[in-house]
């Protein structure tokens, strides 16, 4: 496999432990899952049913490892599977979710239906069963376009997309059911991750998937600037968050404290790769203007605090391990999606 354990997680905590994924076949689900079948816990993989079978990006986990691990299908807007994927759990993770900014401005009403009423139906069981460990992933995009930086918990939220505004709900209905019922809920922040099996509307995996393909990389706005983390360090940030009593009623931002334009971020990738490709301004790819949030860079002190948390892999190391992965997983990546 391509990258090692990662150490620090505390082994006991989750020898035998029975875990549910949420948003398992997705990109940071896989390597979530993949990472807490290596320290011994038991994992159930909520996976969105299709008559294929797909299980997403959780082909890409070694087989030895996906063996251990649990297929739960279902959808994230049925309550009554979400109340049955969380019998006799002991820690959820929930990161199913639809993501991308540019779908929401097409479907907003699916984009509420899976991220907010799935994330409702989720605490909801998750009361009933007394659920003694609940890991709410949120984003960088609740705070739109900062104020300050780096952004810390305290920063205002603005839904500048329906995205955004799903997971302003979504955080805020966590929020409350700790709050009113005492629901030991943690929400953990990352934000921009990067690394192997992203899909190819994140900014990293497209400028990677162009310029291995095309003659010319077509991208928005190369002056917005986001703060990068690599999936392997958000994986440990979620993790750590779940081990910690600390961390229990709070948001923690994940995050590495350094900015980098998309023209930045393009030229380094193409430094990697060894090649010259012209970078093209597409209009088509821009957010409408009020919806863009042009700058995002963490305040990652609360992680250090309370998690012990800081990330592992400097920014050229995450995104070389990422090229060589696309460069072998290319076959994947056929299609342009929203
Ligand atoms: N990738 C990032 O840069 C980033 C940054 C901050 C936060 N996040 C958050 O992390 C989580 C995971 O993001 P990701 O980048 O791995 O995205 P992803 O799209 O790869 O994974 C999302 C998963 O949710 C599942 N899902 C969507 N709708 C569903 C439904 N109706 N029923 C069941 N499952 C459903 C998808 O099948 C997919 O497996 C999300 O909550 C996202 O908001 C991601």
């Amino acid at each position: 496999m391509l990258m090692e354990m990662s150490t620090e997680i505390d082994g006991k905590f989750w020898k035998d432990r029975k875990v549910l994924v949420t948003g398992a076949s997705g990109f940071i689900g896989s390597h979530l899952v993949e990472e807490l079948v290596r320290v011994g816990a038991r994992v159930r993989a909520f996976v969105r049913y299709t008559s294929r079978g797909d299980i997403g990006m959780l082909e890409d986990v070694e087989e030895s490892l996906l063996d251990e691990v649990e297929i739960f299908f279902g959808d994230l807007r049925d309550e009554s599977a979400v109340e049955r994927s969380m019998e006799d759990v002991d820690v959820v993770f929930h990161l199913g979710a639809v993501i991308s900014i540019p779908y929401s401005y097409l479907n907003p009403e699916e984009v509420v239906q899976v991220n907010v009423m799935g994330t409702l139906s989720l605490l909801q069981a998750a009361r009933k069963f007394d659920i003694p460990c609940l890991v709410h992933v949120s984003t960088s995009e609740v705070y739109g376009t900062a104020h300050y930086v780096p952004i810390d918990e305290n920063h205002p939220k603005r839904g500048q997309s329906p995205y955004s505004a799903s997971k302003i709900g979504a955080d805020e209905l966590a929020r409350s059911f700790h709050l009113t019922y005492g629901l030991p809920v943690r929400i953990v922040r990352p934000f921009n991750t990067f690394g192997p099996r992203q899909s190819q509307r994140a900014v990293i995996s497209t400028i990677i998937v162009q310029a291995l393909r095309g003659k010319e990389i077509h991208l928005g706005n190369l002056e917005t600037v986001r703060d990068f983390t690599f999936v392997k360090d958000t994986v440990r940030g979620l993790v750590k968050a779940a081990e910690s009593d600390k961390a229990v009623g709070q948001e923690i931002n994940l995050g590495t404290g350094k900015g980098w334009s998309i023209g930045e971020t393009a030229r380094i990738v193409l430094g990697l790769l060894g090649e010259e490709k012209k970078i093209v301004v597409d209009k088509e790819r821009f957010r409408p203007e009020k919806s863009e949030v042009y700058r995002l860079i963490s305040d990652n002190s609360r992680a250090k605090e309370l998690l012990s948390w800081s990330p592992r892999y400097s920014f050229e190391e995450g995104l070389k391990i990422t090229v060589d992965w696309f460069k072998e997983h290319l076959e994947l990546y056929r299609r342009e999606v929203p």
